[in-house]
């Protein structure tokens, strides 16, 4: 594993008017690790998030992807740098199918002009396959799926822009157990595939099991940074509800030691 982090971010701050939502964070993520990010309703995971990917703006502190301070201004920006946030509504649509949900935006063509249906279709059995979800057909209407299949659909999308760090949202409020295994078994899918990947959720056992690290968040600080092998779900719930702020770790403590 390279010594680097691949994502860094340092002191960030942002308010939203008199809400201060992120206060001073240190955050890095290192190549193909999977980090928890927890805490109470508010504490300013998914803005830290947000903030990351560019859908907004920091008022202060340090963005760095490989080492490099970057300044993206929208999510796009990220995405060009390997990025992509699964957000907690998903971002679909309803009316539209599977495939063209996958490759919204961006539908290859035949000589720029007509839609390539065929190709687009094909290629989205591909990504679904590759991540091993099963969604019934990629003809469906996304709005006739469950919410576990709608899920897949979002992962599928960001899946499919080939990334080196992917970020879910909640990704198992919604699921059903054998839904939520079957995500857990696609992030460890992605891991083995190299990918690096931020999970936040509310329930401290998908983290542990598929989690490396935890870092806990309360009232937009930093209350806890920890190994998932080093601590208890215990210790991490009494960190999210009762913690004080202290600094999360720099990559070089975060290294893995030899076990
Ligand atoms: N677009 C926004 N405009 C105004 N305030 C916002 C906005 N986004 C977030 N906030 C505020 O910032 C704080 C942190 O919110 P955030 O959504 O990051 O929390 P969270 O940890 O993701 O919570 P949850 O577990 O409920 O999703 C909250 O006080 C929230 O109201
Ligand atoms: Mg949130």
């Amino acid at each position: 594993m390279s010594a680097l982090p691949i994502i860094e971010m340092r002191k960030i701050d942002k308010h939203f008017g008199a809400v201060h939502a992120l206060r001073n964070i240190d955050f890095h993520l290192m190549p193909g690790e999977i980090l928890g990010l927890v805490g109470d309703n508010s504490a300013g995971k998914s803005t830290l998030m947000k903030v990351l990917t560019g859908a907004y703006q920091r008022d202060s502190g340090d963005v760095l992807v490989d080492g490099k301070i970057t300044h993206f201004r929208s999510p796009q920006d990220s995405r060009d740098l390997g990025m992509e946030m699964i957000y907690q509504d998903f971002a679909l649509c309803g009316n539209m199918d599977v495939g063209q949900n996958i490759f919204l935006g961006r539908w290859p063509r035949h000589f720029g002009l007509f839609v390539n249906r065929p190709k687009m279709y094909a290629e989205a059995n591909a990504v679904l396959k590759r991540l091993k979800v099963d969604v019934n057909s990629v003809f469906q209407k996304v709005e006739s799926l469950s919410g576990g299949r709608q899920q897949s659909v979002a992962i599928a999308r960001a899946i499919s822009f080939n990334p080196r760090v992917v970020i879910f949202d909640e990704p198992t409020a919604n699921l059903s157990v054998m839904a939520t295994e079957r995500l857990l078994e696609t992030m460890t899918e992605l891991k083995r595939q190299g990918v690096a990947q931020v999970i936040i959720s509310h329930r401290l056992t998908d983290i542990f099991a598929v989690g490396d690290r935890v870092m806990v968040l309360k009232r937009g600080q930093v209350v806890g940074d920890r190994y998932v092998r080093h601590t208890t779900e215990r210790e991490v719930l009494e960190l999210i509800v009762s913690g004080t702020a202290e600094t999360a770790l720099t990559a070089e403590q975060a290294a893995p030691k030899a076990a």
